[in-house]
């Protein structure tokens, strides 16, 4: 039996109580805009790729040199050197990783912003400054520096999940250079339709670490592939020390080098999630009761206000499953769509546009 006020029995508790991710629950036969995958991309598509990959692995042997395909075919995309790149199975253990080895004791964020991180630190014991956003979601830099020099870690997440804004380029490398000493991971999940990537800037620094992901644009959210672009010793550090010797199987660096060397497909698909994403808010803007927030990602914020229970009844009878925020702030009655093909984006206006 654990003793009452053990040391094992205190940690389990403090644990047990603290804010944690939830899994959106599966639908069957939903139209799926919860979690900002990419549905212009087709399953054929995709599936056909990775059958084709499938034929040229064997499970048998441990992931060798498909490592190095991989990280080709990723700096190839990026426009880096191959050295600078390193991968995860997903952001979300790469975070975990960088968390638990390098996470010092303080993090800043600004916020709202991707909880997932702010609940990690928290797992890990590191105390989280967060920065409120202006009303806008603009950045007050000035606030966020003070904080952010108070602490080991600073994570700015560019595009912001889930306000879907980017800050404006010159004021993000005026941050970075002030905040030198410290930990700077800037989470680009989104960054594929955006209109521009730190990654290259991450290069001539010693202490800034780009996140991207295979599991928005590329449609691979189930193969589960993550990466950094990071200057080469901390990438070299990472590859040989902080990662495990085998991230990911051989079955999704198969996968993603696949989808690497044909990106015409993928690139067409995100140019028409832009598209989408402006026709999506023009019509929504001419919604007077509700309000909309530009975005630079693959999903719209929405400020339903006293209409949230309405638009909440009417889009799960009709099979539409988003990400229900509530308040954010001062926004009352948040909810955050992903950008679908058109026909799903058309079912979803349909349903806004005759609840108000
Ligand atoms: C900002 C942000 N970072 C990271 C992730 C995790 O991505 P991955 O699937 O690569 O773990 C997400 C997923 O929703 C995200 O929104």
């Amino acid at each position: 039996m654990r003793k009452k006020n053990s040391w094992l029995n205190n940690e389990i508790n403090r644990i047990a109580w603290l804010d944690h991710y939830t899994k959106p629950e599966k639908v069957e036969g939903a139209i799926k805009l919860d979690s900002n995958e990419n549905f212009a991309l087709s399953k054929d598509f995709v599936t056909s790729m990775a059958f084709e990959a499938a034929k040229h692995v064997d499970l048998r042997e441990y992931p060798l040199d498909q490592v190095g395909d991989l990280y080709a075919g990723l700096a190839k995309y990026v426009g880096v050197r191959a050295e600078c790149v390193g991968i995860g199975s997903g952001s979300d253990q790469i975070i975990e990783l960088l968390l638990s080895t390098l996470g010092g004791r303080h993090a800043t964020v600004f916020s709202p912003t991707f909880s997932y991180f702010i609940n990690r630190c928290e797992l890990h014991g590191i105390k989280v400054y967060q920065v409120p956003l202006e009303p806008n979601f603009t950045l007050d830099k000035k606030a966020f520096v003070k904080a952010a020099k108070k602490s080991d870690l600073v994570y700015i997440c560019s595009p912001n999940n889930p306000t879907g804004n980017q800050f404006d380029r010159q004021e993000m490398i005026e941050i970075i250079d002030s905040l030198e000493n410290r930990l700077v991971l800037i989470d680009e999940a989104y960054v594929d339709f955006a209109d521009y990537s730190l990654s290259r800037d991450a290069l001539k620094r010693n202490n800034v670490v780009v996140l991207r992901t295979l599991s928005k644009a590329f449609g691979l959210a189930g193969a589960r592939i993550g990466y950094i672009v990071s200057n080469k010793e901390f990438v070299k550090l990472f590859r040989s020390i902080i990662q495990s010797p085998y991230p990911i199987s051989t079955l999704s660096l198969a996968i993603a080098s696949a989808i690497l060397a044909d990106m015409e497909h993928v690139k067409h698909t995100i140019r028409s999630v832009k598209s989408e994403r402006e026709r999506v808010f023009t019509r929504l803007s001419k919604i007077d009761s509700i309000k909309i927030f530009r975005s630079d990602a693959n999903f719209i914020l929405i400020e339903t206000g006293k209409n949230y229970q309405a638009i909440s009844k009417i889009l799960h009878s009709n099979g539409i499953v988003v990400k229900l925020l509530g308040n954010i702030a001062n926004h009352k009655g948040c909810m955050r769509v992903t950008i679908g093909t058109q026909e799903m984006n058309d079912k979803y206006l349909k349903c806004i546009e005759q609840t108000i």
